[in-house]
């Protein structure tokens, strides 16, 4: 944010980019530690007139209800997982699924010459280019459930910077806390 000619924290700017309209009904997928939607009603709160998270988990949707508790009365918590979850959404505005994509479903490992049917479907299908040599990670939940939001026509903001589902070696660090 200082780096910023406009500081503003990024759940606010993400706000922006929606257009939100007076009484709209938003939802985030994975909302982590709730900072996005805390930093986006801390703008908007008299324009959204409803707020659903969905989370996995059931520790994160905890932070996020104390992230949040404020603006509590407008804001329904829901564990679940947003795969199972999204065919049955309905009357939302605005989806938003914020780094969460590179968590879902990954096919590890594949080899170009033995493509397991999912993927194989999913590259012929898009025309997706890959690696002709060598083994990847594919991230088929990824493309589903961007295929489900334009399915069901919901207006979504969805972004990831990266994402790696095969702990490196030497950072088994990052599997502490990870259960199940
Ligand atoms: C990397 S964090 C991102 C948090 C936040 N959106 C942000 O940008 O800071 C991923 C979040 O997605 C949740 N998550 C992962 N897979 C999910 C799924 N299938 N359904 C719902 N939530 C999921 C995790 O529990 C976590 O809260």
């Amino acid at each position: 944010m200082v780096a910023l000619e406009d500081p503003k924290p990024y759940g606010a700017m993400v706000g922006e980019r929606l257009g939100l309209k007076q009484g709209c009904r938003i939802c985030e997928a994975g909302g982590g530690y709730g900072s996005l939607m805390k930093g986006l009603l801390g703008k908007y709160s008299a324009t959204v007139g409803h707020a659903y998270m969905i989370d996995l988990s059931w520790s994160l949707l905890k932070r996020q209800r104390e992230a949040l508790k404020k603006r509590s009365p407008f804001i329904t918590f829901i564990n679940g997982d947003i795969m199972e979850l999204l065919p049955a959404l309905s009357g939302i505005d605005f989806l938003i699924v914020n780094e969460v994509i590179g968590d879902l479903d990954t096919v590890k490992d594949v080899d170009y010459d033995d493509l397991p049917a999912e993927a194989s479907e999913l590259i012929k299908k898009y025309n997706l280019e890959i690696p002709s040599e060598g083994r990847f990670n594919f991230n088929v939940g990824a493309i589903l459930l961007v295929e489900e939001i334009c399915r069901r026509g919901i207006p979504a903001f969805v972004a990831e910077h990266s994402s790696d589902p095969v702990i490196p070696e030497d950072m088994d660090f990052l599997e502490r806390g990870i259960v199940g």
